[in-house]
């Protein structure tokens, strides 16, 4: 046998022989991740809670909310009656969010579940928002009768699926509860559901995604934040969990060579086609100014639409490409007509598949 030709099938062999050991490997660690799951994504047995805990179970819930690149980038400090958030600059992402805007969405994101998740604890949640101060997100709480909303119901089951959908129709009484429940102080939301929007919006996302697979630092920040196995992505409590988005589990090593391979410009573009076109629509979140406070309000107001989309039995994912690259965000601006007011996220929804979830960092790493 040549010896090129023996290399190849060598090579061949190992990662199959690796592959395989993996698959044991993986199943028997597939469990743990699901306990490890099943322990995160649930409600509070309120019976059991004691005063003292309350607090800290409203920062659990706020630990559920969706988060760029889940890097959990919060901080909660809990005192009397009062919870206040604050950004971790250590898990910034730089590439892809240099101005912080997803940053900052993110806590907002997080209040909002802490919102949800008060009342059904009998607590009003008074939310304020300081930009100037270390601690940008105050939450002082005052006592109401109880109420479990369907909003607060959903906030276990929530994900975002990254997979396509399948081509159902949204009907138009849902679409208008879920316009009726996202917006939110300063933040307007547009749904789209033409065929013709929907084609314009994926061009935008084609051109961002393009310009992003193209910059190096966004695609090593990004397989920075990958976890290619259950292990991986239970040891850190963070990250982009493959499995989380419909793709295969990996040792680290396989799964850090197969990314180099895999991860093309033409393969994620045509990801997104094969995602826009099966999605029903897609809601664009708009704020009336580019500040802080209303990067904070749009993630209120989107874990909002994810809350209700949820609880309406749909599924959602980010399609952010198009408004995180500043040339493509101005040019959608001016489809949507919108002069300078910033298009601060925009997400996909329909029918589809439930995918596993995704994990979260345990409360002692996030309270301060
Ligand atoms: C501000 C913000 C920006 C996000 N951007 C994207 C994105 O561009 N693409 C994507 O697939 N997910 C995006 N996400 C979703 C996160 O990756 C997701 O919330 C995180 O991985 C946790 O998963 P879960 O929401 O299913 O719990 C974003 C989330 C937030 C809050």
């Amino acid at each position: 046998m040549k010896r090129r030709k023996f290399i190849v099938i060598a090579g061949i062999g190992t990662v199959a022989a690796g592959g395989l050991a993996y698959q044991i490997h993986s199943n028997y660690q597939s469990d743990k991740y699901e306990q490890r799951v099943a322990d995160t994504w649930r409600h509070t047995n309120t019976v059991s809670l004691s005063s003292d805990k309350v607090m800290e179970e409203l920062v659990r819930y706020g630990t559920l909310a969706a988060n760029s690149h889940n890097t959990q980038p919060w901080l909660f400090k809990i005192g009397n009656q009062r919870i206040t958030i604050l950004p971790d600059f250590k898990r910034r992402c730089l590439a892809v969010d240099p101005d912080d805007h997803h940053l900052y969405a993110s806590l907002g994101c997080a209040a909002e579940n802490i919102a949800h998740a008060a009342i059904a604890l009998g607590l009003f949640a008074n939310i304020t928002v300081n930009d100037k101060a270390e601690e940008v997100i105050r939450i002082d709480f005052d006592q109401i009768p109880s109420v479990k909303s369907e909003l607060f119901q959903a906030i276990p089951r929530r994900q975002c699926t990254r997979v396509a959908y399948n081509g159902k129709k949204v009907s138009s009484h849902k679409l208008k509860i879920l316009e009726a429940t996202s917006g939110y102080d300063g933040i307007s939301t547009r749904i789209f559901t033409s065929e013709n929007d929907m084609e314009t919006i994926l061009e935008y996302v084609v051109a961002g995604n393009t310009n992003q697979m193209q910059d190096h630092a966004f695609v090593k920040e990004l397989k920075d934040w990958l976890r290619f196995n259950p292990a991986t992505a239970m040891k850190y409590g963070d990250g982009l969990f493959t499995a989380t988005s419909g793709n295969p589990t990996f040792p680290d090593w396989l799964g850090s060579r197969l990314f180099d391979l895999a991860f093309t410009e033409k393969i994620e573009n045509e990801k997104y086609r094969d995602q826009l076109r099966t999605a029903a629509g897609v809601i664009a979140f708009i704020s009336e100014k580019d500040d802080i406070e209303h990067w904070i309000n749009a993630g209120r107001s989107y874990q909002r639409f994810a809350l209700q989309a949820t609880a309406l039995r749909l599924q959602h994912s980010f399609v952010n490409q198009a408004v995180e690259v500043p040339e493509v965000r101005k040019q959608l601006a001016n489809y949507l007509n919108i002069g300078e007011r910033r298009t601060d996220l925009l997400v996909r929804f329909g029918y589809g598949p439930r995918l596993p979830k995704s994990v979260r960092r345990p409360l002692d790493q996030v309270i301060i």
